[in-house]
């Protein structure tokens, strides 16, 4: 095919959608020749607007809410690391055409925490709030890092239960409810509860945490999430939203279709900026 490589990002809602803007930057800091658009894409048309865009000659697929489960059924061939998601936000065209799934979630927080944040993962006992869909997606990369033990703690008590149990084989990970936490002071505390987006946060108890306890959200926004507001005033330092996971699980997208692996911190920077002019 001649012309610039199409690659795209599919959802429902799709409008807020930040990947465009991330992609195009790192096209542009790589010179590589390729095109990013963002389409509405509802579950029922899923199927058919896949098929369609691999067959007009497009290369590569972001998918997001809500589509990530149909993506995973959709692929040809998943990763490992997405069959434990049990969701796939990537797909690739490979060179016979088969359709590969990926999730870069996972690896997205993993580098944004150890790198970007220089916090540590590894023997740290992690607090991870939350047990959807998003708390999933990211278990296996974060077990990889060998943190000490991983305590999931959820609203609905039963479902971080069952997802400890399904981890239980990759480390020390146990579920709970949030009201039944088991007492012990945590080194990383990450929100993957929809709790930030509705300005609320977690009930957490404050003996739990010390001033090097370090608060992850990932959720993000245009100022300190409800989450890293409450972290900040129980004498946390060591905060973090979810842009920079936003754009390292982009920049592992771009590094799988294209086989080049962009610098994150500018692109960071400049989604921050933007974001700070929108208030
Ligand atoms: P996602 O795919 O983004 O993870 P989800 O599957 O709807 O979305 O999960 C949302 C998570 O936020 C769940 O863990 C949910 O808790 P329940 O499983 O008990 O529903 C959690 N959550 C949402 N609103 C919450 C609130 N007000 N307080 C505590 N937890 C909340």
């Amino acid at each position: 095919m001649f012309g610039p490589h199409l690659y795209a990002v599919f959802g429902s809602p799709i409008v807020h959608s930040k990947s465009p803007e991330v992609h195009r930057a790192f096209a542009r800091q790589t010179e590589q020749d390729m095109m990013y658009t963002k389409q509405e894409v509802t579950p029922e048309e899923f199927k058919e607007t896949v098929d369609d865009f691999f067959e007009l000659g497009g290369m590569g697929l972001n998918i997001t809410l809500p589509l990530k489960e149909l993506a995973y059924q959709y692929a040809d061939k998943v990763s490992l690391r997405a069959k434990l998601a049990k969701a796939v936000n990537t797909l690739i065209r490979d060179k016979n055409g088969s359709i590969l799934g990926d999730n870069t979630d996972g690896i997205g927080i993993v580098r944004d925490i150890t790198i970007n944040q220089r916090w540590h993962l590894k023997s740290q006992r992690v607090l991870i709030l939350g047990a959807g869909g998003a708390v999933r997606g990211v278990l296996g990369p974060i077990l990889d890092e060998e943190p000490k033990s991983i305590v999931i703690a959820n609203r609905t008590a039963s479902k971080a239960v069952d997802l400890a149990k399904s981890f239980e084989g990759m480390g020390d990970v146990s579920g709970c409810g949030l009201n039944s936490i088991p007492p012990g002071v945590f080194d990383v505390i990450i929100n993957g509860t929809s709790m930030s987006l509705q300005g609320a946060a977690p009930p957490l108890n404050p003996a739990q945490m010390t001033a090097q306890t370090c608060a992850y959200d990932m959720a993000y926004g245009s100022g300190p999430t409800a989450f890293l507001q409450w972290a900040e005033s129980q004498g946390l330092v060591a905060l973090a939203d979810g842009l920079g996971m936003l754009v390292e699980q982009a920049a592992e997208s771009f590094y799988l279709w294209r086989r080049v692996r962009p610098k994150t911190a500018p692109v960071i920077q400049m989604l921050r900026e933007g974001m700070r002019r929108e208030i």
